[in-house]
């Protein structure tokens, strides 16, 4: 039989530090109650802490899955990390975190395709389980958004916080795990949503600097649109050619960018609210790691057998959709 990519194992780290709508209220011109009506967030996490970055979160994120499995660090092949605010440029973040865990026999990689890095990540890590060239692959979404944004610009600072979220992805051969993808990207797109200085086009200098060019710029509602109908086609699409109607899915695992983006992608599927998973009101959006984190938040309420389509849109544009088949039971182990 096919051998597929399942999920096995979740785990996650949100810091500490909660940096409330209140706070915000504080830094720039806005309102408690316009960030939560317009983007359904109340709250994100922040990590404070010299010398901490995207592969500690990852680190504390990858140790739960290791504990929950009874695994050894060298048990592991392969880390495939999606982010945009890895540690440094180079060396990757996926080649720190085998460091500092002591992964001896893994090696992997950083995929930079921002609210999509997850995705991107996790349907290329089941690439190399289904050739059967490796049985244990940890596939983390991370990012560290609060070192990329701009605390005066209350177009982006409502938004964005920091986390990780990890699964391990394992062979199955009994029809479980992941059955299907559809990956897009659109690069056009990228006027919409980047980072202006700081990488090859233009390094950092000071001019730059007094520019805050190495924030996150973003056009808002350009990429609410896009985001919308990316998100929606994806999903619609992915149900229509495995044959899928609302009724037989049992989760949707969207990215946390704006609750009326998700809203509005549920409701093409034909979903209700019941079978979506949410926790952008407790940690904005945190890029590539939402989708991981709520993966971790919901898993003791996942089945053996529960229809999972995963939905995604971030910048590039980069944007898809997967469906999978969940493959354990977490509260029967
Ligand atoms: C950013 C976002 C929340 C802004 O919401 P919006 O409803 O599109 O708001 P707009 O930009 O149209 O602005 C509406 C008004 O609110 C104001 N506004 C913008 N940010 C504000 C804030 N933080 N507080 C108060 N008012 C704000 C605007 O100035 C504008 O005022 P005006 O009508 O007087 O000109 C929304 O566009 C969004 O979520 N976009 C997608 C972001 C995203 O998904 N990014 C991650 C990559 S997937």
């Amino acid at each position: 039989m096919k051998i597929r990519a399942a999920i096995t194992a979740t785990g996650g780290y949100v810091p500490d530090f909660v940096l409330t709508n209140k706070m915000l209220t504080g830094m720039v011109e806005t309102s408690e109650e316009w960030i939560e009506t317009r983007t359904g967030i109340k709250e994100r996490r922040i990590l404070k802490g010299e010398g901490l970055g995207t592969s500690d979160m990852c680190v504390k994120a990858i140790e739960q899955i290791l504990k929950k499995k009874n695994l050894s660090p060298l048990d592991i092949d392969m880390v495939i990390v999606g982010t945009i605010t890895g540690d440094h440029i180079f060396p990757s973040t996926s080649n720190i975190i085998c460091d500092k865990m002591g992964l001896k026999n893994a090696w992997g990689y950083d995929l930079a395709a921002a609210c999509s890095g997850f995705v991107y990540a996790l349907a290329t890590g089941a690439q190399f389980i289904e050739t059967g060239k490796y049985k244990k692959v940890i596939v983390a979404g991370s990012d560290k958004m609060s070192s990329i944004i701009d605390y005066q610009d209350r177009a982006t600072c409502i938004i964005f916080g920091d986390g990780a979220g990890a699964v391990l992805l394992e062979p199955d051969t009994e029809g479980f795990g992941i059955r299907d993808s559809i990956l897009r990207a659109d690069g056009a797109g990228r006027q919409y949503l980047h980072q202006k200085a700081g990488g090859s086009v233009k390094p950092p200098s000071h001019a730059s600097i007094d520019a805050r060019e190495h924030y996150v710029y973003q056009e808002g509602q350009a990429v609410f649109k896009y985001a919308v109908k990316g998100m929606a086609d994806v999903s619609e699409e992915i149900m229509k050619r495995n044959n899928l109607t609302g009724n037989d899915v049992a989760w949707l695992v969207p990215h946390q960018a704006n609750k009326r983006i998700i809203d509005a992608c549920a409701d093409r599927m034909g979903l209700s609210a019941d079978k979506v998973m949410l926790n952008i009101e407790r940690y904005g959006n945190t890029t590539a790691g939402t989708i991981p984190l709520c993966l971790w938040d919901y898993e003791k309420k996942l089945k053996k057998g529960d229809n999972i389509i995963i939905a995604t849109f971030g910048a590039g544009f980069t944007w898809g959709a997967i469906y999978l088949k969940w493959a354990y039971d977490t509260n029967n182990e």
